[in-house]
């Protein structure tokens, strides 16, 4: 009887059945009377750059002998009959598991290549999407070996992940949550913190747009803020940052700005006022990873800076988001309200990091009481798996890939619809901005309907989405929400009226790109 991991000798017949060869393999497999066999080979120059081999010698041998140094090739494996299997050795564990998880690896990527890969597009039956998960089967690698860790919880993946992000923003601190929702929040509800000098009350003004996605907004309300809306531009659909100044008042204490699909909110202005008014800057740049104002990240800018990693964004991890943290003093504060509110930062595992876990004195908690159960925030659980962080692991190697994508599929449209300016409002974008697009947008002038106009595309397989809620004051849920309005909203109710966008995530092929051109043309043609 053998065990996964044995080393045997296996008895195998030539195919003309004019003889039998003695084999060496790894066994891998069991079923029934059959072990499945990973074949061993002495060539192991020949065979060495293979990615689902590995090179063995009696280091990796628990019991019995190599006779020379091998090669294992995981992926080419046979059945064979247990009687006809002699064990000789059994390897260590550790390489046995590299072994599992390489042959397992070669069986994700077959089913990649036999299930996942794009399909051929048919123009007109083939639906293009307004954004979509783009990945290949380095994603489903490590979600299956994400899995057969079985750790769950955010575990090696996040660790990686998070340090990833951390760098590439240059940030403080990176904390990866399980939405652009929840780091909404945990911005958010940050600025309320007992261990803020001065932290906001309820009733306290935070500047925000009435063209949003409900969750940048719903936080300031659930933490009792009161919303101050300021009219957006039809055209770059962000905040008019001129009108910021004359929003502020005593109350203001907060502007949280979302850099809409993809577009940078002037932050020359918004930082100067910030400085002016020492307001603390939230940026929801969910819709912005790797967008530049002035040559810097977007997301660098505030004090915090939330992402999301739903399919439809840059990158994804399924659901996910992110909390950039450029502000020291949010540093705890943020991954406190991210892990249940908890005073302690030790990491999953780990105790005492502090060095008083039984010493302290923490609000009318009898002395000593132990620093993993005191709760210095109104927290929440928002972390999230490490499934997930390991599929944006492999999806961050994508990321400049993706984003010069978007780039180019935006600038294709924005080139060839330019001929219809006297039918649509192109976007526009600011001289310092460098967006990463999220959608291209487009506002039909006056007279033109709308309605017929996205009916068509749909009905021609190309997909819309309006700016998120439109003007978010008139959706049934926000009808009796506290705000403020400074001035007008006249171009918001435009954009919410007259506003549509399509896709240019990177899963787009020349070939669509071109479809959707000459179809938007005969559109307008038509109408
Ligand atoms: C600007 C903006 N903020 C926040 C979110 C929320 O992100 P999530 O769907 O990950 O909760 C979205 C989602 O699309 C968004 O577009």
């Amino acid at each position: 009887m053998c065990d996964i991991g044995d080393l045997v000798i296996v008895k195998t017949e030539f195919t003309d059945q004019s003889g039998w060869k003695l084999r060496p393999g790894l066994v891998v497999g069991e079923y029934l009377d059959d072990y499945l066999i990973a074949f061993i080979s002495k060539q192991v120059e020949r065979y060495k750059n293979e990615p689902t081999s590995i090179v063995i010698d009696n280091n990796d041998v628990l019991s019995g002998r190599l006779k020379r140094k091998s090669i294992i090739r995981a992926h080419k494996t046979f059945w064979s009959e247990k009687k006809l299997c002699q064990k000789f050795g059994i390897l260590k564990k550790e390489t046995t598991d590299k072994v599992l998880r390489l042959h397992i690896k070669s069986l994700v990527r077959n089913y990649y290549a036999f299930a996942h890969c794009p399909k051929r597009f048919i123009p007109g039956k083939t639906k293009i999407h307004y954004s979509g998960r783009v990945y290949d089967e380095k994603e489903i690698i490590n979600l299956v070996n994400s899995s057969l860790d079985f750790w769950l919880t955010a575990g090696p993946y996040a660790k990686k992940l998070e340090k990833k992000f951390k760098e590439f923003f240059s940030a403080k601190a990176f904390y990866l949550v399980n939405s652009g929702s929840s780091a909404n929040l945990i911005m958010v509800s940050s600025l309320k913190s007992q261990k803020l000098e001065n932290p906001l009350k309820p009733g306290d003004e935070i500047i925000t747009p009435a063209v949003t996605f409900p969750t940048t907004l719903t936080p300031i309300l659930q933490n009792g803020f009161v919303p101050v809306f300021i009219d957006c531009d039809v055209g770059t659909y962000n905040i008019i940052p001129e009108l910021l100044e004359e929003a502020v008042t005593k109350k203001t204490r907060a502007i949280v700005i979302p850099h809409t699909l993809g577009n940078p909110v002037n932050m020359d202005v918004v930082m100067k006022l910030s400085q002016k008014y020492n307001l603390y800057i939230l940026e929801d740049a969910c819709d912005a990873l790797g967008a530049e104002w002035d040559g810097k990240l977007v997301g660098t800018f505030g004090n915090m800076a939330s992402l999301s990693f739903y399919p439809a964004h840059h990158i994804t991890m399924g659901e996910g988001g992110g909390v950039i943290v450029n502000d020291s003093k949010f540093v705890k504060i943020a991954l406190s309200i991210r892990d249940w509110g908890r005073d302690c930062w030790c990491e999953p595992g780990k105790s005492n990091t502090c060095g008083k876990r039984f010493s302290g004195q923490y609000g009318k908690l009898p002395f000593g009481y132990d620093h993993k159960y005191v709760y210095s925030h109104l927290g929440y659980n928002l972390k999230l798996t490490d499934m997930q962080a390991a599929i944006g692991l492999a999806q961050f190697e994508k990321l400049s890939a993706f984003i010069a994508a978007r780039r180019k599929n935006f600038m294709f449209y924005y080139e060839n619809l330019k001929e219809l300016e006297d039918k649509i409002i192109l976007p526009k974008w600011e001289k310092k901005a460098n967006p990463s697009w999220f959608g291209f947008p487009i506002t039909v002038r006056e007279d033109i309907d709308i309605k017929k106009v996205i009916e068509k595309l749909e009905e021609a397989g190309i997909e819309t989405r309006k700016v998120f809620a439109g003007n978010i004051l008139k959706q049934p849920g926000f009808l009796d929400i506290p705000h403020r309005i400074v001035g007008n909203l006249k171009n918001t109710d435009e954009i919410m009226t007259r506003t549509f966008f399509i896709g240019v995530y990177p899963g787009l092929t020349e070939e669509m790109r071109g479809y959707v051109v000459q179809v938007i043309k005969k559109v307008f043609k038509e109408i």
